[in-house]
């Protein structure tokens, strides 16, 4: 049932991903479309723990859509998870009118907002912001396609460098337990080997492929290596030593999260910061809006934090496309 909702909250939380700016415009022009006040919470509930409280209207977030990271900053709240940090953050919403909140984050973030939601009793919905894709129940989240692309326009560059001087690259991406990043730069870019948490294959068959490649002519190699499964260093050097070949490795780093969003991530961010204001209006609560073949959806978040939905069946077709590709 609809309740009447005044005054609208808005935070960013965990790691900044490309295109969270894009949803933070969607939400306040939506939200003033819409008659109500919106309050931008800054540096996600570390500020709201601390009641950094901001009044925004629509020129707050003037030419802010084609820009990376956040406007309303971002942290990792420790302090968000005891019951005293979430009893501090209750009083401010309180405190400031708040009737509902638009949570923008990842699977860490979205937990505290269904924390909000069951224990506290704090009306809200939440937008899948992550470079990692590792949410359930929706195709994509907002960043995670500039984020393969940054790592492919990288690895671009790195292959000049690999082919000319005929050596074997291992370069590290982002994706804490979820492959979609490495999956996706891997199969974009021709990656010779792409590596994964659950990937079941050993260093000795690696180097193996390796020196029966090299007979045939191949002498150069890129293996993109997810975090989760190891650090580039350490692998690279299992690779020197098994093969004797010269192995270099790159950790890419903090650069996947940064830059300007892409198309399909500022798409995706003002077509989900439209549907979070309605659902909030519609009373909705304790779910995370989902696109599901490019249909908005909401799920929730018990759903989309605790059922792992991407399909590994998906990544294991496209690894083996990767692999008869580059052969
Ligand atoms: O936001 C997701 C992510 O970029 C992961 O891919 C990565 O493991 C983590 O954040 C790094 O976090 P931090 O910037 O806090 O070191």
């Amino acid at each position: 049932m609809a309740n009447k909702i005044k005054k609208i909250g808005l935070l960013t939380s965990g790691g900044d991903s490309p295109g969270m700016n894009a949803a933070i415009r969607s939400v306040v022009r939506k939200a003033v479309y819409e008659g109500l006040e919106v309050a931008g919470i800054m540096r996600g509930y570390e500020g709201l723990i601390d009641g950094e409280v901001i009044s925004m209207n629509s020129r707050s977030v003037s030419n802010i859509l084609g820009l990376g990271g956040t406007i309303l900053k971002t942290a990792r709240s420790k302090r968000f998870m005891t019951k005293e940090g979430q009893r501090q953050a209750v009083e401010v919403i309180k405190d400031n009118g708040i009737d509902a909140l638009v949570i923008i984050g990842g699977n860490g973030s979205l937990q505290g907002a269904h924390i909000l939601h069951a224990e506290w009793g704090i009306q809200n919905i939440g937008l899948p912001g992550t470079i990692d894709n590792d949410l359930g129940y929706t195709d994509y989240t907002i960043g995670c396609h500039t984020s393969v692309h940054t790592v492919l326009d990288a690895v671009d560059k790195i292959r000049d460098t690999v082919s000319s001087m005929e050596r074997i690259y291992v370069i590290e991406v982002m994706g804490r337990k979820e492959p979609y990043i490495a999956i996706s730069a891997g199969l974009a870019c021709g990656a010779e080997e792409i590596l994964y948490p659950g990937k079941d294959i050993t260093i000795d068959e690696i180097s193996a492929e390796i020196r029966e490649a090299e007979k045939k002519g191949k002498r150069s190699w890129i293996i993109i290596v997810s975090e989760g499964y190891s650090g580039a260093q350490e692998l690279s050097r299992k690779i020197h030593d098994a093969t004797g070949l010269d192995v270099r490795a790159v950790v890419l780093g903090h650069i996947q999260r940064g830059g300007s969003p892409m198309a399909p991530d500022r798409i995706l961010a003002s077509v989900m910061g439209v549907y979070a204001v309605d659902a909030l209006i519609r009373g909705e609560s304790d779910k995370m809006v989902a696109v599901q073949a490019r249909n908005c959806v909401l799920v929730p978040y018990e759903k989309t934090c605790f059922e792992r939905q991407k399909d590994m069946e998906l990544y294991r077709e496209a690894y083996d496309i990767t692999k008869l590709l580059a052969t």
